[in-house]
């Protein structure tokens, strides 16, 4: 039996009209990979935050290394040897990597923080751990995957012992997961403990070495994972069996909705990102785009949303060149947008739920009449969202911010849907979403569908694209490879677009 390195006893955590963490106890031991698994708002991130002094609980003790801890904060967390990346990242985009690594050690003894000395530690803990960084790289010009990176070398640095990774791999490509996935395993060997969180149950299977269950704020159970499957787990999780593939009528395509004609856009950094795209899509359609993150996606998305300028090219939307027309032109003539992500253009987080469900709509009937907001219809409309799309809160008068991440997601996800969009246009829409809400999306995309929506479907989920998609297009460079029927399709030929050779034809 190996060292346990944290217990966790009875811990609560109580949000105004809400229990987060319900009696949760917690073992874990030295070395291990250890997967917090549950629903969005089952507590989870409550829970690692408690352990890393950000919440207080209002309950229960957490013992670290054989100590008893008393009156949490992240510092003294940081100290004893506790590391945590968070669920939504927390690097300072301007600032550099070094930067990022000391802000917020100037003090003690030593005022001055030699930034060379720090850089050089940088480069040495990357040579131990197998972690490439440029230490004076700015933040903002590094991929996701890269920016992840720095946040665990910045909780090494620190001489973290425990590390907790809330949900690292949401925002990664394949690719970048399996990286990662070396990098923990190598992380362990050294001595570390990781706690995980994910809502990817082949992840889990893959990863971890035990797999605590919550739902609902309380435990259910924790399993060794080589005693158990994703099927158990999902039941164990949901409560219920959940449907892991999709059923669906094949697609009955009307008049055509969006037309894209030799499209070129550039991205932040002035070179070619879209790359003489073409394609259209016809109402009640789903087309799918796959490709690796990075390949004009967003950009695309960007240029047909009215957020970025279309350097050349067309967009013709039920039969209107839209061409560079703003957002809101675009929102009034029934174009919805779920974005990738949420906190940049999906939500207000500091406004309340409520508000955030009429972002699109709050200056028109029925929600303002001859000027007069009418909050009672604000009200009502809310409520009822809430209701069908399951969010889990406590009140929908909290700022949206104080929401888990998937509740979050599912307040952009309820609020775009429920206006019956002639165009949908869906980034990543079920990034952080539970099994049980991913199950529940995927069948409202295609009710839309059914209802004679056109859907351009963006995901780096290659699965996600396969299974929603009518007609799937791959996209590399900024061009698409080429385009295949979903009854045509397979993963290898897919795979092989997606690394950029053209579709044999
Ligand atoms: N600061 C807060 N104020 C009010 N309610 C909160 C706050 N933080 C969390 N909650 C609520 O507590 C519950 C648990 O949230 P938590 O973030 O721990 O869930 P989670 O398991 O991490 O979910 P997800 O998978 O969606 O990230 C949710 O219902 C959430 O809305
Ligand atoms: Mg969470």
């Amino acid at each position: 039996m190996s060292e346990i390195i944290l217990e966790m006893k009875g811990v609560r955590k109580e949000f105004p009209g809400l229990v987060a963490n319900d009696n949760v106890n917690l073992q874990v031991k030295k070395g291990e990979i250890h997967v917090l698994l549950g629903e969005n708002g089952a507590g989870k991130s409550t829970l690692m935050n408690i352990l890393y002094g950000l919440y207080a609980a209002d309950g229960g003790e957490v013992i670290f290394k054989g100590n008893v801890i008393h009156d949490n904060t992240p510092k003294k967390a940081i100290g004893m040897g506790v590391g945590m990346v968070h669920q939504h990242f927390m690097l300072i985009p301007a600032l550099t990597v070094v930067e990022n690594m000391i802000l917020g050690m100037q003090e003690g003894p030593n005022p001055v923080i030699n930034k060379k000395e720090a850089a050089n530690k940088i480069l040495e803990l990357g040579k131990k751990f197998g972690l490439k960084v440029d230490p004076y790289a700015k933040v903002w010009q590094l991929s996701v995957g890269e920016q992840q990176r720095v946040e665990i070398l910045k909780a090494l640095f620190r001489g973290a012992e425990l590390l907790i990774l809330d949900e690292p791999t949401a925002v990664l490509t394949p690719q970048e997961t399996q990286e990662l996935f070396t990098l923990l395993r190598g992380l362990t060997k050294q001595g570390l403990t990781i706690i995980f969180i994910t809502h990817k149950l082949n992840e889990v299977m893959e990863i971890s070495d035990r797999i605590t269950i919550l739902q609902r704020g309380k435990v259910v159970g924790t399993v060794n994972t080589k005693d158990t499957n994703k099927q158990d787990l999902a039941r164990m999780m949901v409560g219920r069996d959940v449907v892991l593939s999709v059923d669906k009528a094949p697609a009955n395509p009307g008049a055509k909705v969006l037309e894209v004609k030799d499209l070129e856009v550039k991205n932040d950094k002035n070179l070619v990102a879209v790359n003489k795209l073409s394609f259209e899509i016809r109402a009640g359609e789903i087309f799918g785009i796959a490709g690796v993150d990075g390949n004009g996606q967003s950009e695309l998305v960007e240029a047909l949303t009215g957020l970025r300028v279309v350097e050349s090219g067309e967009v013709i939307y039920n039969n209107e060149n839209v061409t560079n027309k703003p957002p809101r032109y675009l929102i009034e003539k029934g174009m919805a947008h779920i974005p990738e992500d949420r906190h940049l253009r999906g939500l207000v987080l500091n406004m309340s739920v409520k508000e955030n469900m009429v972002l699109e709509d709050f200056y028109r009937e029925p929600f303002t009449v001859n000027h007069f907001m009418k909050f009672d219809k604000i009200d009502a409309y809310s409520k009822e969202l809430i209701k069908e799309y399951d969010i889990r809160l406590s009140s929908d008068d909290i700022p949206v911010g104080n929401l888990s991440g998937g509740n979050q997601q599912k307040v952009v996800l309820a609020r775009m849907l429920q206006r019956n969009p002639n165009l949908l246009i869906v980034m990543h829409p079920t990034r952080g979403l539970d099994v049980g809400a991913i199950e529940f999306i995927h069948k409202r995309i295609i009710r839309a569908r059914d209802n004679g929506s056109a859907v351009l479907l963006i995901s780096t989920e290659l699965e996600e694209v396969l299974t929603l998609s009518d007609r799937i297009g791959v996209i590399y460079e900024g061009q698409l490879m080429g385009i295949v029927n979903q009854k045509d399709a397979n993963t290898n030929e897919l795979g092989l677009m997606m690394a950029g050779s053209h579709k044999a034809s």
